[in-house]
């Protein structure tokens, strides 16, 4: 098939490009608005821009007439938000806390997601992550009709679990992805390893 863009609906486009960048990793982010609910909610439209001195993205419709998302405006707001990583004995917990719900509604209570507390951030965080990256807010972009925010790591929580010699160990960590459709997939290293 060959498929020039300016033939396409954009819903087959958002079909295409959503099953071409695949997998996704999905930040699971929790953040708290200025009255004090807490929010939690997965993005796959995520990753990271720089690692040595991290700043990490995720992306959400500017929803013009209903307004941002909930975790968008959060971190706006606030100039805060939490990353927390989802693994697969997670993975139907996260799946739940993208259900539409009121903003003082809770998805941590809606889910049963245990919360902890964050040391620089006052997001409160998923206790049981793998990993969790508390971030405030680097800046945020508009592109087209999405809300790039860009948040830069202040702390990192790793759980001893995930470790081997105080290093993460991807054979230990059961990343969840997303792919196409209602499709997700977990990350398990293949035996080919990287050379070069
Ligand atoms: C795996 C997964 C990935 C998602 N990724 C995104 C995303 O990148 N951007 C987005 O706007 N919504 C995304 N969603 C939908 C939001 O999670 C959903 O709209 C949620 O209700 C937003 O919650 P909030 O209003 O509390 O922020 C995703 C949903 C799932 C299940």
């Amino acid at each position: 098939m060959e498929l020039d863009i300016d033939d396409l609906t954009p819903r087959e486009r958002s079909r295409i490009v959503k099953s071409a960048v695949t997998p996704r990793p999905i930040a699971w982010i929790s953040t708290v608005d200025e009255e004090g609910a807490d929010n939690l909610a997965p993005f796959s439209s995520y990753n990271y821009v720089s690692s040595s001195r991290p700043v990490v993205l995720f992306n959400s419709p500017t929803g013009d007439a209903g307004g941002l998302k909930d975790t968008a405006r959060n971190a706006l707001v606030t100039g805060e938000f939490a990353v927390n990583v989802v693994t697969e004995p997670h993975l139907e917990q996260m799946d739940h806390t993208s259900a539409p719900v009121p903003a003082n509604e809770s998805e941590f209570d809606l889910a049963s997601v245990r919360r902890a507390e964050c040391r620089r951030i006052d997001a409160p965080r998923v206790a049981d992550a793998a990993v969790t990256m508390e971030c405030t807010l680097y800046d945020s972009i508009s592109i087209h009709d999405r809300l790039m925010v860009l948040g830069v790591v202040q702390y990192f929580h790793v759980a001893a679990e995930v470790l081997t010699d105080d290093e993460i160990d991807m054979t230990k960590l059961e990343t969840v992805g997303r792919l196409g459709g209602p499709y997700y997939t977990v990350a398990t290293p293949g035996t080919f390893k990287r050379r070069f």
